[in-house]
């Protein structure tokens, strides 16, 4: 992947996909000009079922946001923390002394899960719903026929409507009886004096479930995976561990989590001498920005101590990640315990490399 992006950023860093009908952008100052210009390049594209924030312009996307930024304030955020150290400390003591674990089953997949279902105000009594729902979301299908696969969806979409009644359930019951969690925030928001639609609500807590919980995996996984590919970096992160925030940094750099977003263009636009048409979408390669060598020196290199500051993990403009401090403050929270607890963590003698199939996500299906 990472030397596709490379060649294409060479060769033809602005291209058209005759297959796939759609731009391919792979350049960091492209992708920057087109996620700054909202007005030409918008995020609604056609989607199946309820918009929400990531897929809305303004002038409601702003309302949105506002609403919801609310719920993800560093004031919000510095209430979670002693309960992500605590969730963060059980899941390491559950793998108590064990010789061998897998860091993404163990720690990595559970600890957004948990996180996300407290903050939007799932009781304890109904997680294991809930994070059965969670898996069965973001599960990737490895369905090889076309029974299998139509199976998959099958499943899938059963389990996201149970999901979503489950909410309306939530939404009604918070509607009654406010408690302190995001999902009476939304409940008692209100818009120009009108409050959220129960359907606006609903399909924000989905939109924090998919957007938060793999990517926050993933953003662990990746990182670890860096430091232990090269088993001095674990070594130098466990004897400095102030180090933990800049690693964090580079390893959304160096492997990104979300590889590609997308736009769709409101109205001709040329780009340098490529015509964009209205109503064409573009895929955007985060992934290759930032391994883009006029911004990031030895783009291929995982450097502990760069703190790339301006890379696009998390997008650029408008709709840049909301979640970002808290996926920060999860992944900083798990390696402080992880170096504490394990001073000479290894890859096992069986480790093989077993990557997440798909181009807009970066991630390892299991780490041990
Ligand atoms: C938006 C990445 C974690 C909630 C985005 C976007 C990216 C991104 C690239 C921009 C999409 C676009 O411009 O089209 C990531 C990564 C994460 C992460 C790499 C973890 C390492 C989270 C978490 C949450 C979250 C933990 C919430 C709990 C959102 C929301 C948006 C968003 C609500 C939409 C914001 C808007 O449209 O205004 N994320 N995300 N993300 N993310 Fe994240």
């Amino acid at each position: 992947r990472f030397a596709w992006y490379e060649k294409m950023r060479k060769e033809s860093p602005f291209t058209f996909d005759e297959e796939a009908k759609c731009w391919d952008v792979f350049s960091y100052d492209d992708i920057e000009t087109i996620t700054k210009n909202k007005e030409v390049f918008s995020s609604e594209r056609p989607i199946e079922g309820e918009r929400n924030i990531l897929n809305l312009d303004p002038p409601r996307h702003t309302q949105l946001r506002a609403l919801v930024s609310k719920a993800f304030t560093p004031r919000e955020l510095a209430l979670w923390k002693p309960r992500i150290e605590q969730i963060t400390e059980s899941l390491i003591t559950e793998l108590g002394a064990k010789a061998e674990f897998d860091l993404i089953r163990d720690l990595a997949y559970p600890l957004p899960v948990i996180v996300i279902a407290d903050i939007l105000g799932v009781p304890e009594s109904d997680r294991e719903s809930f994070k059965h729902w969670s898996d069965i979301l973001v599960a990737s299908p490895k369905a090889s026929t076309p029974e299998a696969f139509a199976a998959f969806r099958k499943t899938r979409s059963e389990s996201i409507a149970q999901m979503t009644d489950y909410f309306l359930h939530i939404i009604r019951k918070r509607q009654a009886n406010p408690q302190s969690d995001l999902i009476s925030v939304l409940v008692e928001a209100e818009i120009d004096g009108q409050k959220l639609t129960e359907s606006e609500i609903q399909s924000f807590c989905g939109l924090l479930l998919a957007a938060g919980n793999e990517t926050t995996t993933n953003l662990i996984g990746n990182t670890m995976y860096a430091l232990l590919e090269s088993p001095s970096r674990y070594e130098q992160l466990r004897k400095v561990p102030s180090l933990i925030p800049s690693a964090i940094e580079e390893g959304l750099r160096y492997r990104s989590p979300v590889q590609a977003i997308a736009r769709v263009a409101k109205e001709d636009f040329d780009f340098g001498g490529n015509k964009v048409k209205a109503g064409q979408e573009l895929i955007l390669w985060i992934g290759s920005a930032n391994r883009d060598e006029t911004h990031f020196p030895h783009a291929d290199q995982f450097l502990m101590e760069r703190t790339p500051k301006n890379h696009l993990s998390f997008g650029k403009g408008i709709h840049f990640c909301l979640g970002a401090p808290l996926a920060r403050m999860e992944g900083q929270i798990a390696f402080e315990h992880l170096v504490k607890r394990y001073p000479s963590l290894h890859l096992a003698d069986s480790f093989q490399l077993n990557p997440i199939v798909s181009g807009f996500v970066y991630g390892l299906k299991s780490l041990a």
